[in-house]
């Protein structure tokens, strides 16, 4: 039995290899205009974290990243893999990867006339934009953390939701204050060239309002998927989020 399937029960099913030798050239060439539209945003404005994750993990420009090399220098820093997945998974399967430091990543890549936005996650998204953060050990730790206590309270629609906002507000929207200025580190922020963009040319009168994080305020803040955000929660330090994720477990046990 593959070692990383062994303690994934529920997900077991949704498990599948990633056949990179099948990408085509094309398919090489739309990942690398994505990565080439992004870099030079992110480079000024994505977290130093994000930065460092992503030389560390060996992501490339030129092509699309095979994820059993991505875990070989993944996996010696924080113990997370980035492990192929079918699709969405239901709740209680990804908990429980999250909680065994396994990220659900999707293998397809979106086309070209799609480079901006997919309504489902695709490998960009989930790779460039999430993984870097998980060579982070305290990031790692809070995501493993959120699944946990995700994992926990399956049987309680209203305390999940309220735990889906966390995750919206950090591993998806997150940004963090560093020297002064917000940078970004949340998937959907790094993933998305109008969706940063929003945010690092927000004024008065446009943009979202970007508010001190605080947990009941996240655990109460309700957004819309389908439209730029309003509202954003900066942190000081990634071990905030990791505080939060323990504390949430408490509030809502
Ligand atoms: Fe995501």
């Amino acid at each position: 039995m593959n070692p990383l399937t062994a303690n994934l029960p529920i997900a077991e099913s949704f498990l599948i290899q990633q056949d990179w030798a099948a990408y085509t050239p094309d398919q090489h060439s739309v990942w690398a205009e994505l990565v080439r539209r992004r870099m030079p945003q992110l480079e000024e404005h994505a977290c130093e974290e994000y930065l460092q994750g992503f030389q560390q993990i060996g992501l490339r420009e030129d092509s699309i990243p095979d994820l059993a090399e991505v875990n070989k220098r993944l996996g010696p820093r924080t113990g997370w893999n980035a492990t192929p997945v079918s699709g969405f998974l239901p709740p209680d399967a990804f908990f429980e990867m999250l909680a065994a430091r396994q990220f659900p990543t999707t293998t397809w890549l979106r086309k070209r006339e799609s480079l901006e936005y997919t309504p489902e996650p695709d490998i960009f998204h989930d790779v460039f934009g999430h993984v870097p953060m998980h060579a982070h050990p305290v990031f790692a730790d809070f995501l493993q953390q959120y699944g946990r206590v995700c994992a926990g309270l399956m049987h309680d629609k209203d305390k999940l939701e309220r735990m889906g906002r966390l995750f919206w507000f950090t591993v998806e929207f997150g940004v963090i204050r560093q020297k002064g200025t917000i940078k970004l580190y949340g998937s959907g922020l790094i993933s998305s060239h109008g969706e940063s963009t929003n945010v690092i040319n927000r004024t008065d009168e446009g943009g979202p309002e970007i508010r001190d994080f605080d947990l009941d305020a996240v655990l109460n803040q309700q957004f819309l998927v389908s439209e730029m955000q309003k509202v954003l929660y900066a942190v000081e330090s990634f071990d905030q989020i990791y505080e939060a994720a323990r504390e949430a477990e408490h509030r809502l046990a």
